[in-house]
């Protein structure tokens, strides 16, 4: 992204809406919270946003914006001669475990895409659809095909730096999504035995609770809002002084929550009904939402449009993956973005392609008892998101001078004095502590 290539005042913030809602809204949060115990999944994700996501947001937006650099750029510049930047050093290794993860998912995606056009799921018993789905994702060349194609997708749009694309992709195609899960919404209301899907996503069951589902919805509402790696202090290196970044941050979070709990409605009632169980993981999705579809009418044309758009979603969050990589190499050493671009999508996707084989040749290789995938997940979405999001709390409350923080808060928001009170309170005590907790707690009781 070159600077000032975002037509409007709006076009950043939609970029930065369409980096943070993506795979982990849709396919993600319905499987966590499968596999967490629905209700209490989603109070503790609520309230993770609440006390330690929007806070570290609107950090690192502000430190993108005082600067106007890159994660590492910005430590440095404020801290020299200091151990901080190492912090956006880890978030450039986060970042490339997470697109070659990321890009396993999306090349599914865009392979569903292709088997929906082929009208490959109606008539297909839930059974097929999941035997179907392990068929396809063990096959060692078919994903690898498709993860090609999107981290080409990726990498082009990173070279050429088209943002008016990526504006115009987040401002039209993203309400489409939202209105064709709505809709699924409204249809899962209606399914007989769907009730019992609404009370395991919205009932918490407190006798159920473990500190394993605390940090996993931790990890979810870091996951969900990009934060932890350096992708949103770029975001925020973008954005106007007059623009308010507390209502910016704010509406990042709860934009990305709705469509969390909206794609949640879509896909419980409908497991419930159809007796899918909900800790089917990462396949969760991509069995659900077939059946649904192929029980409506049209059901197949809205599997090809729900596919294609949860595609582009995926394409908008994995540019902002990529880029935490392509800034760095682009400003710190001055390397040409489109050299840059395709070394390190190539040298990303061969870890990709490795990922993929975890469910196929290379499923043997365990480590913890998790495949390479799964451990790829745990670390990141639970460690490496969590820790770094820790160290911008504490940079932005103990090292920005106080001063040109509050500025930087006031500068688009002059009426703010009194939430730059209550920021100023959670981020040096609040939400780092919590952050803290939650972390040695889990290995206390691990
Ligand atoms: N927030 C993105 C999603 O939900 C994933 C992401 C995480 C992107 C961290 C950038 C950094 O799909």
């Amino acid at each position: 992204m070159k600077k000032d290539n975002f037509s409007s005042r709006l076009g950043v913030i939609a970029a930065a809406t369409g980096a943070a809602v993506g795979l982990g809204n849709v396919w993600k949060f319905p499987y966590e919270a499968g596999q967490n115990g629905g209700g209490l999944f989603l109070l503790f994700y609520i309230l993770c946003l609440i006390i330690v996501g929007i806070p570290v947001l609107v950090s690192v937006f502000l430190l993108g914006r005082t600067t106007g650099k890159n994660a590492v750029g910005a430590m440095k510049e404020i801290a020299p001669k200091s151990w901080w930047y190492l912090n956006g050093i880890m978030g450039l290794f986060g970042a490339f475990l997470l697109l070659a993860f990321y890009t396993v998912v999306s090349g599914w995606v865009l392979g569903y895409i292709y088997k929906a056009g082929l009208g490959e799921f109606s008539n297909e018993s839930l059974a097929e659809l999941g035997r179907d789905f392990a068929f396809f994702i063990a096959n060692p060349i078919y994903p690898v095909i498709f993860q090609g194609i999107f981290m080409i997708l990726t990498a082009w749009i990173i070279s050429v730096g088209v943002t008016k694309g990526i504006e115009r992709v987040s401002f039209i195609l993203m309400p489409i999504l939202f209105i064709l899960i709505l809709f699924m919404d409204i249809n899962a209301i209606g399914l007989d035995g769907g009730g019992k899907g609404f009370r395991f996503l919205f009932y918490p069951d407190f006798s159920k609770l473990q500190i394993s589902t605390v940090l996993s919805a931790m990890g979810q509402a870091f996951f969900s809002l990009s934060i932890g790696l350096g992708a949103m202090v770029i975001y925020g290196s973008y954005i106007r002084k007059k623009e308010n970044i507390l209502r910016t941050g704010g509406e990042i979070a709860v934009t990305s929550m709705v469509i969390s709990m909206l794609a949640g409605i879509a896909i419980f009632p409908a497991l419930f009904a159809y007796g899918i169980s909900p800790k089917a993981g990462p396949a969760l999705l991509f069995i659900t939402i077939p059946h649904v579809f192929s029980n409506m009418a049209g059901g197949s044309i809205l599997s090809i449009v729900f596919f294609f758009l949860l595609g582009l979603a995926a394409l908008t969050s994995s540019i902002s993956i990529l880029e935490i990589l392509v800034a760095y190499f682009v400003q710190e050493f001055k390397v040409n973005r489109r050299k840059a671009s395709i070394i390190l999508s190539f040298i990303t996707f061969c870890l990709t392609v490795i990922f993929s084989w975890s469910f196929g040749i290379l499923s043997d290789w365990k480590v913890f008892g998790k495949s390479i995938f799964d451990l790829t997940d745990y670390l990141i979405s639970n460690i490496m998101l969590p820790i770094g999001g820790l160290v911008y709390l504490l940079f932005t409350a103990y090292v920005i001078p106080k001063k040109r923080l509050q500025e930087e808060f006031l500068s688009g928001f002059p009426k703010g004095g009194g939430f730059f009170k209550i920021y100023w309170v959670l981020i040096r005590y609040i939400s780092p502590a919590a952050v803290v907790i939650i972390l040695l707690q889990s290995i206390i009781s691990s």
